[in-house]
């Protein structure tokens, strides 16, 4: 296995004790629509699209699924959001040889682009139909899409459609927003009219819905009081990794680069990166693997490790910038105060409220900034330890301890 860190990984980049996720979510997938729901960089597009290469692999006989990935992150606009659907259902459609149903779905005036769509390639097909649809409004989209995806129950495959980061193009259209009531209707149609495309969905439906994103999407909508938009969604949930885990990935990454590791530094590795996501051991053997030795002992590899803490890692950087981008001054300040403090360990929910925070904000404000650093992936609760909250990763309480100047 390959050593990435950052781009969702598949196939033989894919650690393969979390192969069985991908094995729980097509089961899932067969029974219902659902939410995945883990915090930043746990895996969680990297097992979507390892379903889907998996169902693109196999051949027409044993294939049960046609997977769509709409990537969402960049779409600032509901109608961009409408547009990128549409192509990929016409895009669908078209590779399933299905066209000729597209005149009865869209009206008369599509007939003849329907027909012609047959012999043009998928870009071209996409730059017109931008072309044709340019004045749409949401009320025009709806009536187009509604007919498309009602046409997947005539298809023999079940389709999947797979809005990933769609929390985040929530956060675009709420930046976008002229104001706060006019994101809540906007996001409140949008995510209305998705659960009513799921509520006609009967057992024999062959399509479903997949919603995934770094931040929690039911923290979302719950913020802006919509949060029974998705009430009727089942979760699935990625795990972080325990030890044994941990070792097998590291092990996996050294056979592959011929790199040997000497057990106690192994151990170390290991102690900073269980608990959190493989992500972390991701990281930890780039570090590695930048010094181009070969062969490391305990002393080296701490050395390496105190070196990525401080050297600025982009990849950990990464976490502080959203933090300065999403949050407001006193959440900002709040989740400084409340990540100094978990430097030192985990902290029960309510003692850490009572101590730092009481005088700062209400107990509701705490709550949400600390559900957002959950879901950032900074924090989660220990549940061996009654639940007490800490950093997600000792390779990520280590940096901050180091950013605090605590180390
Ligand atoms: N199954 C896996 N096997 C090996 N490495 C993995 C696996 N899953 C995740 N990783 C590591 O974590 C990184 C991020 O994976 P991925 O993009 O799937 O996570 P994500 O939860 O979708 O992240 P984000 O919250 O940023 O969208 C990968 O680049 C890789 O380093
Ligand atoms: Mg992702």
């Amino acid at each position: 296995m390959k050593n990435i860190t950052g781009s969702p990984v598949t196939h033989g980049d894919f650690l393969e004790s979390r192969r069985f996720l991908v094995d729980e979510m097509r089961d899932l997938v067969r029974t219902c629509s659902f939410t995945v729901v883990a915090p930043r960089r746990f895996g969680k597009t990297s097992v979507i699209k390892e379903l889907k290469r998996q169902e693109d692999n196999k051949d027409k006989d044993r294939k049960e699924f046609n997977i769509l990935f709409l990537e969402l992150e960049g779409e600032e606009t509901c109608n961009a959001f409408c547009l990128k659907l549409f192509n990929e259902l016409m895009a669908l459609y078209k590779i399933r040889k299905k066209m000729d149903m597209l005149g009865r779905f869209l009206g008369e005036s599509w007939n003849a682009v329907a027909s012609r769509f047959k012999s043009v390639d998928v870009m071209e097909m996409g730059l017109e139909i931008r072309e044709k649809t340019r004045e749409y409004d949401f009320v025009e989209w709806k009536e187009k899409i509604m007919p498309l995806i009602m046409g997947l129950n005539t298809f023999d495959k079940q389709t999947v459609i797979v809005f990933d980061e769609f929390p985040d193009m929530l956060l675009n259209f709420k930046m976008n927003a002229t104001d706060s009531v006019e994101f809540k209707r906007v996001t409140d149609n949008l995510t209305g009219w998705l659960r009513s495309l799921r509520q006609v969905q009967d057992a024999g439906s062959k399509y479903r819905f997949v919603f995934c994103g770094s931040i929690n999407l039911r923290m979302t909508l719950e913020d802006i009081g919509i949060g029974k938009r998705i009430n009727d969604l089942e979760e699935f949930p990625i795990p972080s990794m325990k030890g044994d885990e941990a070792e097998s990935l590291l092990r996996s990454l050294a056979e592959q680069y011929g790199i040997t590791v000497e057990p106690d530094a192994l151990d170390f590795m290991v102690s900073k990166i269980e608990n959190g996501s493989p992500y972390y051991g991701q990281l930890l053997f780039k570090a590695l693997r930048d010094t181009r030795e070969k062969s490391f002992d305990l002393n080296t590899v701490e050395a390496i490790y105190d070196g990525m803490l401080r050297g600025g890692d982009n990849d950990l950087n990464h976490f502080h910038s959203r933090l300065v981008e999403y949050l407001s001054p006193l959440q900002k300040e709040c989740s400084g105060i409340i990540l100094k403090h978990m430097c030192h360990g985990s902290i029960q929910q309510k003692e850490l409220y009572d101590l730092l925070l009481a005088d700062k904000c209400d107990n509701s404000e705490f709550q949400a900034i600390l559900k957002r650093l959950i879901y950032e992936g900074y924090l989660n609760r220990d549940i061996g330890k009654g639940g007490a909250i800490g950093f997600v990763s000792p390779v990520l309480r280590d940096w901050w301890a180091c950013r605090e100047g605590l180390k």
